[in-house]
């Protein structure tokens, strides 16, 4: 069968036209892409329209790609319209499986063969979302960050019956449609990012639902202290700098028995020496050759700058 490459895409169909299917038709349109989106809502042109003026500002001082234009957006009068003419088609219907189940079958029916096709979905698997599309090899997670024009995030994986090509495909085409991807290995509940996000507030709601921190409180914990260094270093560089010129493996040596003190209401793993090694060696791969005192530099540029960028330095 004759695919085009992912780079020669140049129609994306936007299923499903809120939040996140509006955002995404953003963001392709100022890649360059035509969209055509369509969802079953009867103002959902209207909503759609409303969301990509609002976002077009910003997205034209963040640069447009070449070509790109607001205009090579329409909005068509059924899915199988939509789909049929689509190089590309990102799913952004609401979160409820058997809609999706059903929605994902009636794409892949409508879709021309070997155009892949990805959900939006926050948590759901593949594995549990193809079960009844009849090509369901070609249907992938493509998960992103609301808003899609902005967070560069997405997470691409497949189910059971996807195939490699098309995980390969899309995470291939997110990255030249200006994404930055994360092709998982394999599926987990909530993918890797809500599960970061989700311990946290979990652990929010808790401190909250015990009184042992206000609201005012938990967002101020962050925005003034680690969220400003994440925008520079994940967690794992974070602690890495926190071992000073031992870096990870002196953090560990250091703070490995906190693992065991009540600091969270999630259960700490056993610091085995596998993953002992497996963190320090996580954390030499990113650093990439970088001393410690270079990243230290990187993170403290990074601080001030997040700093003034939201008029809130101090002294
Ligand atoms: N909101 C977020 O922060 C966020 C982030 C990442 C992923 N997601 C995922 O994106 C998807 C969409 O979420 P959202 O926040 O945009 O929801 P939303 O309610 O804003 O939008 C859903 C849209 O789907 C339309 N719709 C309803 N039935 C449909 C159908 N059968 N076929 C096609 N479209 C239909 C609705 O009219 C609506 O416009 C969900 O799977 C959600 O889990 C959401």
């Amino acid at each position: 069968m004759a695919r085009l490459g992912p780079g020669e895409v140049r129609t994306v169909a936007c299923i499903g036209a809120g939040v996140i299917g509006g955002g995404w038709a953003a963001h392709f349109l100022a890649r360059g892409y035509r969209v055509v989106a369509w969802d079953p809502a009867p103002d959902g042109a209207a909503r759609l329209t409303r969301l990509v003026d609002r976002a077009w500002p910003a997205l034209t001082e963040l640069g447009l790609a070449d070509g790109a234009d607001r205009d090579n957006l329409s909005f068509a009068g059924s899915l199988s319209a939509a789909v049929a003419v689509a190089d590309f088609v990102q799913e952004s219907a609401p979160e409820q499986l058997e809609l999706k189940q059903k929605l994902l079958a009636d794409i892949d029916a409508a879709t021309p063969a070997g155009v892949v096709v990805a959900s939006s979905t926050s948590g759901y698997g593949m594995t549990e979302m193809q079960t009844a599309a009849t090509t369901p090899e070609r249907l992938v997670v493509g998960h992103p960050f609301n808003p899609p024009y902005l967070i560069p995030l997405v997470e691409v994986v497949g189910g059971k019956l996807t195939e490699q090509w098309a995980v390969d495909w899309a995470s291939e085409f997110y990255r030249l449609a200006g994404k930055s991807v994360i092709t998982m290995d394999r599926e987990l509940p909530g993918f890797i990012a809500n599960r970061l996000q989700e311990a946290l507030w979990r652990e929010a709601l808790h401190m909250v639902a015990n009184g042992e921190a206000t609201v005012e409180q938990i967002d101020q914990a962050i925005t003034d202290g680690p969220g400003l260094r994440w925008p520079a270093q994940g967690p794992c560089l974070t602690f890495h700098l926190a071992g000073g010129e031992g870096g990870m493996a002196h953090m560990l040596d250091h703070f490995g028995p906190s693992l065991k003190s009540p600091w969270t209401r999630l259960e700490a793993p056993e610091l085995t020496p596998e993953l002992h090694d497996e963190m320090v060696d996580g954390c030499e791969r990113e650093a990439a050759g970088r001393s410690i005192a270079d990243l230290v530099r990187e993170r403290d540029r990074a601080i001030i700058a997040v700093q003034r960028a939201l008029g809130r330095e101090h002294g």
